[in-house]
C-alpha cells in the first residue's frame, strides 16, 4: 500500500511541478500567493496519494471471485479512524486558512512610501493618473522596480476587474464605490493588465499595457510625460487617442489600432460629407453624444456618454482635429 501510494504522490507532483500552472512571479504579493498556492498543493498531493493508496490496495486485495455473490462482513465503524479523518483534515485546512489570511493581510499592506495611481474603468479601457505626479494621465501602466503601487480605482460604468496575471493581484471596480488593491512588481518587462469580469461586447479588448520600468528610469519618464513627451499636437492627439482608450473599440490607421467593436473611424470624413455635415461638427457629435446617430450594425448604449465631461474643451478640440485629419 505504501509503495502504491509512493508512486501516485511521485506521479501527482510531476503534473504540479513540470506544467507551469502559474505565470513567473513578478511582484512581491504573486510570491506570497504562489506560496498558499503550493502549501494547498503539497497538502492536495498527501492527502490524494494516501487515499488512492488505500482504495487502489482494496480494489487489489479484497476482490471476490466472479461467482461470490454473499454479502460482505457487517462492520460498525472504528472510532478511531474517524476520530483521525476529522481531526487531520480539519488542521490541514485551518492551517491553509490561517496562511491565507496572513498573505492577504501581508498583501494589504502598502508600506511607507507607495506610489500612488488612480485607476479609472470605463467601456472598455483602462485609464490611469498619476496624482503624485501632477495629475499625470496615461493610457499604459508604467509602475517603478520594488515600490508599492497603491491603486485607488473607480468604474463609471459598470464592474470590471483589475488583473495583472503575472502580479497576482486582482480587484473588482464597482460603479458607485472606491475599491484599492497594491502591487509591488519585482521584474521590469512589460506586462498586461486584463479586465477579468464580463462587462460587455468589448471585454475581451479591455486591456491595458504595463511597464516596469528600473526606479530612474521610471523618474526620467514621469519627466519626459509631463514636459508633453517634446512632441507636436499631432502626438499629442494620437496619445490622447490612445490614452482615452479610443483604439480598444476602434479602428483607425492613423494610430494602428484595429478593433472591431465599434465603427472603424478612417471614412469618417466620407460619412460626414455623405450625411452633408461639417466633418469636425460630425465627429465632435459622435464623440460627445455617441447614441445619436448609430452605424448600421452597431448598438446603442456601447460607446460611453461621457467623453464629453471627461474630456477637456481642449482634448476635444484636438480628437477632433486628429480624427477628421485636420492639422
Ligand atoms: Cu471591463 Cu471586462
Amino acid at each position: 500500500m505504501a509503495g502504491i501510494g509512493i508512486v501516485i504522490a511521485i506521479l501527482v507532483t510531476l503534473v504540479a511541478v513540470l506544467i507551469p500552472w502559474l505565470p513567473t512571479s513578478a511582484s512581491e504579493e504573486m510570491d506570497r500567493i504562489e506560496f498558499v498556492y503550493w502549501f494547498a498543493t503539497v497538502i492536495s498531493i498527501a492527502v490524494f496519494a494516501l487515499v488512492m493508496a488505500v482504495l487502489v490496495y482494496s480494489v487489489m486485495a479484497f476482490r471476490s471471485p466472479p461467482e461470490d455473490e454473499s454479502d460482505g462482513p457487517p462492520i460498525h465503524g472504528n472510532t478511531g479512524l474517524e476520530i483521525a479523518w476529522t481531526v487531520i483534515p480539519a488542521i490541514l485546512v485551518i492551517a491553509i486558512g490561517v496562511l491565507s489570511a496572513f498573505v492577504l493581510s501581508k498583501n494589504g499592506e502598502a508600506g511607507p512610501n507607495p506610489l500612488n495611481v488612480k485607476v479609472f474603468a470605463q467601456q472598455f479601457a483602462w485609464r490611469f493618473v498619476y496624482p503624485d505626479d501632477g495629475g499625470l494621465k496615461t493610457g499604459e501602466l508604467v509602475l517603478p522596480l520594488n515600490r508599492t503601487a497603491k491603486f485607488e480605482m473607480e468604474s463609471a460604468d459598470v464592474i470590471h476587474s483589475f488583473w495583472i496575471p503575472d502580479m497576482g493581484q486582482k480587484q473588482d471596480l464597482v460603479p458607485g464605490i472606491k475599491t484599492s488593491i497594491l502591487v509591488t512588481p519585482t521584474r521590469t518587462g512589460v506586462f498586461s493588465l486584463v479586465c477579468t469580469e464580463l462587462c460587455g461586447v468589448g471585454h475581451s479588448t479591455m486591456r491595458a499595457t504595463v511597464r516596469v520600468l528600473p526606479q530612474a528610469d521610471f523618474a526620467a519618464w514621469v519627466k519626459e510625460r509631463s514636459e508633453g513627451g517634446g512632441g507636436g499636437s499631432g502626438d499629442k492627439a494620437a496619445a490622447l487617442f490612445a490614452d482615452a482608450g479610443c483604439g480598444s473599440c476602434h479602428a483607425f490607421a492613423p494610430a494602428g489600432t484595429t478593433s472591431e467593436v465599434g465603427p472603424e473611424l478612417d471614412t469618417l470624413v466620407a460619412a460626414a460629407q455623405k450625411a452633408g455635415q461639417d466633418p469636425a461638427d460630425y465627429v465632435r457629435e459622435a464623440i460627445v453624444d455617441p447614441g445619436k446617430v448609430i452605424a448600421p450594425g452597431y448598438q446603442d448604449g456601447v460607446m460611453p456618454s461621457s467623453y464629453g465631461k471627461t474630456l477637456s474643451p481642449a482634448e476635444l478640440d484636438s480628437l477632433v482635429a486628429y480624427l477628421t485629419g485636420a492639422k
